[in-house]
């Protein structure tokens, strides 16, 4: 993880942060790593558990990234619950999440400050997040019982990154988890006013149709990371034909996420690492 942002934020592009919940999607994901080399995060939310068992979907990840020797990591995102973080380090994720954005600042600082040096202990990454990104239409993602998405300040931003230590850090800008009820309005000026203030990396979350422009840009001021989740789902979803059989079913869903994979890889201008 250390390495892939280096090289990121030294050639400006952002590297998706791709979230999965069973084995077809890990498996479209990773056949399009493989076919274009580019590197790839593979991400496990915590509120996903529902759909996968933790260890379940670090296996296959594994599995996957060993199969095709994939330039590629293990991501815990928005973990909560102390037992799935130490459940994560103890299997073997490269980088883990931890969400304490719906708290007051005093607490999710000191929560962050707490996994960051458990984690760094064990070498493993932490991303953390000040300002929340809350909840649209059409979400998986759950991340706190009040989803108002709350703009990230500078002045917190910067505070917060120094109090705790955290490697990168999930910032705010009027994105939101799952579809938009209105249209996204990304203050890309208060993401670069925080860019020049941090050299952590920056990752923005809620990616889905936030607009290819709109991604770009952010790929190209100082977003090193973007996750994107519902609109694999949704691409999966309109393939879906309830007149083909099984097979063409899941082959005609696949695809789709292959393609909607192919298609970020460009939007977020992500480049091969050597
Ligand atoms: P979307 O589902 O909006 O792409 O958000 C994904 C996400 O941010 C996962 O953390």
């Amino acid at each position: 993880m250390y390495k892939m942002f280096e090289i990121a934020m030294k050639e400006n592009f952002a590297i998706p942060s791709v979230n999965f919940v069973d084995r077809e999607m890990i498996r479209a994901y990773a056949e399009v790593v493989n076919e274009t080399k580019l590197p790839i995060i593979f991400s496990i939310a915590e509120s996903h558990l529902i759909y996968i068992d933790l260890k379940e979907a670090f296996l296959l990840a594994e599995y996957y990234i060993k199969k095709y020797n994939l330039n590629a990591v293990i991501h815990l995102d928005h973990g909560q619950s102390t037992e799935i973080i130490n459940e994560a380090m103890e299997l073997g994720f490269d980088s883990i999440m931890i969400d304490g954005s719906g708290l007051p600042f005093e607490e999710n600082v000191k929560i962050t400050k707490r996994v960051v040096e458990f984690a760094h202990s064990k070498n493993i990454f932490v991303e953390s997040e000040i300002g929340h990104v809350g909840s649209g239409e059409l979400t998986g993602i759950s991340c706190s019982a009040d989803d108002d998405t709350v703009y990230t300040s500078k002045e917190e931003a910067i505070k917060f990154a120094k109090l705790t230590s955290t490697d990168s850090l999930a910032i705010s800008i009027g994105t939101v988890h799952g579809s938009y009820k209105g249209k996204p309005k990304i203050n890309f000026e208060r993401l670069q006013e925080i860019r020049k203030e941090l050299s952590i990396p920056l990752v923005l979350h809620g990616g889905s149709s936030s607009g290819d422009e709109n991604l770009n840009k952010c790929a190209k001021n100082g977003i090193n990371k973007i996750n994107i989740y519902t609109d694999f789902i949704i691409a999966a979803q309109n393939a879906n034909d309830s007149k083909m059989g099984y097979f063409d079913n899941k082959n005609a869903m696949k695809e789709a996420i292959k393609n909607k994979l192919r298609h970020y890889f460009k939007v977020f201008d992500t480049k091969e690492m050597k």
